[in-house]
Formats: C-alpha cells, structure tokens, sequence
C-alpha cells in the first residue's frame, strides 16, 4: 500500500484540500493522510511539493505515433497542401521513425502527465513500442481504402492487425480498438463491415470526420481540392460517400469523432443523438487551416469531448499542457475559468468514459493512474485551480501508473 499526500486533489467532487489517497493497483481510500495512516500503519508514504494538486493521469484520446519524424516536411497552413505532402513524404517519414523515436514521444507524453493514450495505427508498426510503453494504450487499428478493387486486400490487413493487437492484450496495457480513416478514403462496404468488428467486439471505435472545408466540398458536391487529388492519385472524380451515409454507419455504435470543425450544428447534435463524442486536436485544426470546433455548440448538446494532440504530423508537441493552451487560446469566447475546468474534465474523466476505461478519475476502485502538478505559489482562489494548472504547467513533478511511480 502507497499513501500519496498533497495540498489539492482533482476529485468528482471538485478539488478537495489536505487529503491523501492510499492505493495499490488501485485506488483503495482517499481521506486525511493522519486517517490512511492509522488505518494502513505499513503503507509507504509519499509527500509531494507545497501547492501541489493530485490529477487522474491525463489521457490523450488522439496520436499518430508514426509520424513522430515530422518537423518540418509536411506543409501546414491549409489541408489540401499538407495532405498532398503527407503522400509526397510518407514514406520517408513512417521509414525514419523508429521505436527509439516513438518511445522518446510516449515519454514526453509521460511527463506531461498522460498516463493513457490513443494510437492510430496506419501500418501498425507502434505496436512494439506501445507494447513496452509504460502507459495505458487504446490501439486504434485504421482501415483506409477507398477503391472497390483493393478493399479486400485492406480490410483483410486490417482485420491481421487487429487480430495482433488482440493478442497483445493480455501481456500488456493494450487495448485493441478501430478507427476508420475518414469518409472520404473508406469505401462503405469496409466502412461497414469495420463497425460491426467494433460493435460485435465491444472495441473502442474512432474516425476523422469533416476536418476540413475540402473534404466537407467533396462529401456535399463531389468539387473542390480533394477533385484533383482523387484524380491524380485514384483515378476517379467521385466520393465514395456523402455525409450523412458515413454518419450513419454509426448509428448503432457509439464512436469518438476526430476533429468535426466544419460539422453543422445539426451534424453535431445527430452525432450527439446517437452517443457519440469528439476529438477535439485544436492545434493540429490551426496548424492546417482547417477552422474552430464549435466547443460551445458541444456544450450546450452536453457532449462529450476530448482535447488530443493528433500527431506530430500536424502538431509542434505532444505535450498534452501546450494543447490545453491552445485550446484555451483559440476558444476565447468561452469564460477562461469555466473553460479551464472543462478542459481538465476532457482529458481525465470524459477521456475515459469515451475510451471505456477504469481511469480518469479519482474514486475508490478506479486504477491509481495519478498527475501531480506542482503550482508555482499558492492559488489565493480555488476556483482558479485548474487555470493555473493549465497556463503554467510544461512538466508533471510526479506521475504513477497502475499504482507504479515513473517520474
Ligand atoms: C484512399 O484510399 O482513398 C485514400 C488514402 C490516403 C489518403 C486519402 C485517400
Ligand atoms: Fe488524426
């Protein structure tokens, strides 16, 4: 038994002042640590630094682990230019990321304070290295293919995927789990055929859906940018589907939608409708010019969101602090406290329950995944807590998972 003590802990309840949690694997009581202490005499105790606040550890819902070798390839300003440069440079990026380099990127994520993280799997080459990482992960195996003629063959090399990270499961902190590419590179047939491997598995499902004005012009008039793409490299001038019969393959099985910038209200409180969540990667949407997620539609559906980082292939880190900044930033009509807590509640408590997994939160029973964030000087107001956690924080000065100190 481990007792860890601290000026603030992140409950249901809001953050609570001078109590301890005494835990395992799991979390066993959270009381007084004068109280844990009479009650569990053996446990080691563990004081953090004055003004710090004990969080779930965090989870990020959203990372391309493979495209950790981007820096400066991939050209951000508009979707359209970057897409054809992530097919100009694929190979060379997915090619010089090795399991060094992944690992490197799980252990920033690591000191940021996320103990759980979504990988999107194109090839899945990451399934070592998140294998040995020492977070939870929810590998999302992707099924991309828009051609008829090769659909098989891609679906057949999904299902092998996922088929390995299922093996997987037992040894380690995998979660096997599908994600579905987008709209636009699924053809239907798969498409569907993957929601039920989902649905029939109780797997965590995702997709990117509506990213980008080009993709939204494609789905809707079979025009735009994505026209010469799809030309140049598929041979064909029409989508594969529209928006709301990819919307709608989803109608029975409640699944994590990445990004949504350019969704309609309506489109969000379908989606809303049918249990879905969102996530939400607001620097990769700035970086590709791709528009605003209209966070505050999503709270008045009361719809669960997460904020993810995407991968480095349109992000600058994968620091889950310089996220939660930028969503601050780009989201300034919403009042900077209320924002703050919401924004903490989408990468604990909300994360998991869109993920499906016992972590998030700190609650008697749920897994000892803990963030400790060490404030700079005593908060003078409570309820500015999360702010500051928020604007001030690069690094976590202490991080625990599955009851296992690792910073
Ligand atoms: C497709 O298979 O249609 C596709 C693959 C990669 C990017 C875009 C589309
Ligand atoms: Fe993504």
């Amino acid at each position: 038994m481990t007792i860890l003590s601290a000026d603030y802990i992140y409950t249901p309840d809001g953050f609570v002042k001078e109590q301890a949690i005494a835990f395992t694997q799991t979390i066993k009581a959270i009381d007084t640590l004068e109280t844990l202490q009479e009650k569990y005499p053996d446990a080691e105790v563990i004081f953090t630094e004055k003004n710090s606040v004990i969080y779930p550890g965090f989870i990020n819902t959203h990372v391309h682990l493979e495209f950790s070798a981007n820096k400066t390839s991939l050209k951000y300003g508009s979707f359209m230019p970057w897409l054809d440069t992530v097919i100009e440079h694929r190979e060379d990026l997915v090619g010089s990321c090795n399991n060094e380099m992944m690992m490197n990127e799980c252990n920033e994520m690591l000191h940021s304070g996320i103990t759980t993280f979504g990988a999107i799997s194109s090839f899945g080459n990451e399934l070592e290295v998140c294998e040995k990482a020492p977070q939870r992960v929810v590998f999302f195996n992707e099924l991309i293919g828009s051609n008829a003629q090769y659909a098989d063959m891609l679906y057949g090399d999904f299902l092998e995927r996922v088929k390995a990270s299922q093996s997987c499961e037992s040894s380690s902190f995998i979660t096997p789990a599908v994600a579905i590419h987008s709209p636009y590179s699924v053809h239907p047939i798969i498409l569907q055929k993957a929601v039920n491997v989902a649905k029939q598995n109780s797997l965590p499902l995702s997709a990117h859906f509506l990213e980008s004005q080009a993709e939204r012009q494609w789905l809707e008039e079979g025009e735009g940018e994505l026209k010469g793409f799809f030309e140049k490299y598929f041979n064909t001038s029409k989508p594969v589907t529209n928006i709301n019969e990819f919307m709608y393959a989803f109608n029975a099985y409640p699944t994590h939608f990445t990004h949504a910038a350019q969704a309609t209200k309506e489109e969000l409180a379908h989606l809303a409708d049918k249990g879905h969540s969102i996530a939400h990667c607001p620097r990769s949407n700035r970086y590709l010019g791709c528009g605003r997620l209209s966070i505050e539609t999503l709270h008045d559906l009361n719809m669960p969101y997460s904020v993810a980082t995407d991968g480095l292939s349109s992000n600058d880190s994968l620091n889950i602090f310089d996220e939660l900044r930028a969503a601050v930033m780009l989201h300034y009509q919403t009042p900077v406290l209320e924002l703050s807590n919401r924004l903490i509640r989408s990468v604990t408590s909300d994360a998991a329950e869109i993920l499906g997994l016992n972590c998030g939160s700190i609650e008697v029973g749920k897994v000892a995944d803990f963030a400790v964030v060490t404030l700079r000087e005593e908060p003078k107001r409570e309820e500015e807590i999360a702010l500051w956690t928020v604007l001030h924080t690069k690094v976590c000065s202490q991080v625990y998972i599955h009851g296992e100190k690792y910073v």
